[in-house]
């Protein structure tokens, strides 16, 4: 698409994403998010590659970043092959005062928190549309097949609806990069993000949910804008 030809949105997300991709220098191992935004600072790497000679290493968190990663000929390796994760750069559905996320919303949030704790820094990249002053449903939780129904049972417990995540353009459930089946969870009322993290991930046959609460200190965030604004909880803090 030409760049004419792109929305404010798709403007924002761009310039985000191209910021982002200032970041990364020679040498480094960088964790590729998934999702449209962070396919920006994908497209701005591979720029780089081809006429800075920049060299790096990408750790996917989907197939989907996979396969944009091979032909956009970023070179890839597996999380085993990496010593260290020196930046991850990704996107996110919500993003709190506090730097904290819901992420999921392509049900790659179980690869994308496993990317995020190996990382020594994590930048997320979006528009000004995923600035929430608190977080709120849906939140995407990745479960054992095996365990729906009893994980189904114990979100409604803890208050709320978990809605199965329905496939487009395949019948039934969608099915995770994991094999596993995602829902979308709606908590009936406001909630705290490291309480509920922790109560969802907690019912066994719950692989991950889509809470991130606990990545915020090492975590930057770059909303796309002419100049992009870039948030630390330094700045907040100060
Ligand atoms: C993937 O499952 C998600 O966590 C994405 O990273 C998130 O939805 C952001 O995607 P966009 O950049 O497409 O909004």
């Amino acid at each position: 698409m030409n760049n004419q030809e792109f929305s404010p949105q798709e403007r924002a997300k761009q310039k985000a994403g191209y910021k982002a991709a200032e970041y990364v220098s020679n040498g480094m191992i960088i964790g590729l998010g998934t999702g449209s935004t962070v396919a920006f600072t994908m497209a701005r790497l591979k720029e780089r590659i081809e006429t800075e000679g920049l060299s790096i290493h990408g750790v996917p968190t989907s197939i989907q970043t996979m396969i944009r990663a091979t032909e956009l000929g970023i070179p890839i390796i597996g999380l085993e092959q990496a010593d260290k994760i020196d930046i991850t750069i990704d996107g996110a559905d919500q993003i709190d005062p506090k730097l904290r996320l819901i992420k999921g919303r392509g049900a790659a949030h179980v690869r994308e928190r496993i990317i995020a704790d190996a990382s020594l820094h994590l930048i997320i990249v979006a528009d000004s549309s995923k600035m929430y002053d608190t977080l709120s449903g849906p939140i995407p939780v990745e479960i054992i097949p095996f365990a729906l129904s009893h994980v189904q049972k114990r979100l409604k417990k803890l208050g709320g609806k978990p809605n199965t995540r329905e496939g487009v353009k395949k019948d039934g459930p969608v099915i995770s990069d994991n094999g596993n089946i995602v829902l979308d969870y709606y908590p009936s009322e406001r909630f705290d993000p490291i309480k509920l993290e922790t109560e969802i991930n907690m019912i066994p046959g719950v692989v991950s949910c889509g809470i991130f609460a606990e990545f915020a200190s090492k975590t930057t965030v770059i909303i796309g804008d002419e100049e992009p604004k870039i948030i630390t909880l330094l700045d907040l803090n100060q």
